[in-house]
């Protein structure tokens, strides 16, 4: 009878890893006992690393890698094709499975991975480049925020020509309660600024706009009517808004 003790959480990466969207999911198995299941798949690479994180990057990096064996008192790092890995685990060793793997054909596919992978109704253009969501259920300035940061993202910043250019090529939809989408931007009494702090020095105004600077706090909306041009809106008017969330590639 074979008896070891099984660990299992799903350990979601952070920071630099987080990117890679990749998930492993760890088990730790505690002195396998029984050497019948001990069948000898070896591994198609092994060496030898400093750190169990080193030895899941080398994973990481190897697509056909399903599962790694790390031996914390030899270092050595082994590598399998599929998940069923018949080498002994002692319980210096940790096995990692791979639950999740994306294999990617190009730069651009990993692009719109990141863009959409986890957040539906987003969309990567990729000659801006931009990875943008359209929504036209009415919110306050607030409320957008909040909606784009769900996603991990924020109201989409216009902060080059080409994104300019971008939005006015979008085709807005006026529906039966919207005629506006917020974009970021905010009136702060003596200067446009964008929710991270950073000054708005190219505008892009609709003739005309903006026509309530000098009343209290404004914000920046797109006007259907004005073709990708803005126009000043009030924070606490119901408008659609675009939300952007930022692609970056470690
Ligand atoms: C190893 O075990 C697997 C399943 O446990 C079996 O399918 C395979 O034939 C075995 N290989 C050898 C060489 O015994
Ligand atoms: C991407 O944006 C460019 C520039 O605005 C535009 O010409 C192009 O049609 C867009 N592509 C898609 C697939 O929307
Ligand atoms: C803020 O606005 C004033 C004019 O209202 C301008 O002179 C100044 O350069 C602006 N500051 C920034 C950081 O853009
Ligand atoms: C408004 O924004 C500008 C530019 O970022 C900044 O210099 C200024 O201190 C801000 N004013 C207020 C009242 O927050």
């Amino acid at each position: 009878m074979a008896s070891f003790v099984i660990i299992i959480w799903i350990w979601s990466m952070t920071s630099t890893i987080e990117v890679t969207t990749i998930f492993y999911q760890h088990s730790i198995f505690l002195r396998h006992k029984n050497p019948a299941h001990d069948n000898g798949t070896s591994p198609f690479f092994s060496s030898v690393v400093a750190t169990a994180q080193a030895c899941i990057n080398k994973c990481h990096n190897q697509l056909s890698c399903e599962s790694l064996v790390y031996d914390t008192i030899s270092f050595k790092c082994s590598l399998f094709e599929g998940k069923n890995v018949k080498d002994e685990i002692s319980s210096n060793q940790v096995l990692y499975e791979v639950v999740k793997k994306a294999v990617l054909r190009d730069i651009s596919d990993y692009a719109k991975y990141l863009c959409n992978g986890n957040s539906p109704g987003y969309f990567y253009n990729e000659s801006v480049p931009v990875c943008y969501k359209i929504d036209s259920q009415p919110r306050s300035m607030t409320d957008a925020k909040l909606f784009c940061g769900e996603s991990g993202g924020h109201l989409l910043r216009i902060d080059t020509e080409i994104k300019q250019k971008f939005v006015e090529n979008l085709n807005l939809e006026t529906t039966s309660s919207v005629s506006k989408y917020r974009i970021d931007g905010k009136y702060n009494g003596t200067n446009w600024t964008f929710s991270n702090d950073q000054a708005i020095t190219q505008f892009y105004w609709y003739p005309g706009e903006p026509s309530r600077e000098q009343s209290s706090s404004r914000s920046v909306g797109l006007k259907v009517a004005y073709s990708g041009k803005w126009d000043d809106i009030r924070p606490y008017g119901s408008h659609g808004c675009i939300c952007e969330k930022d692609i970056k590639f470690y």
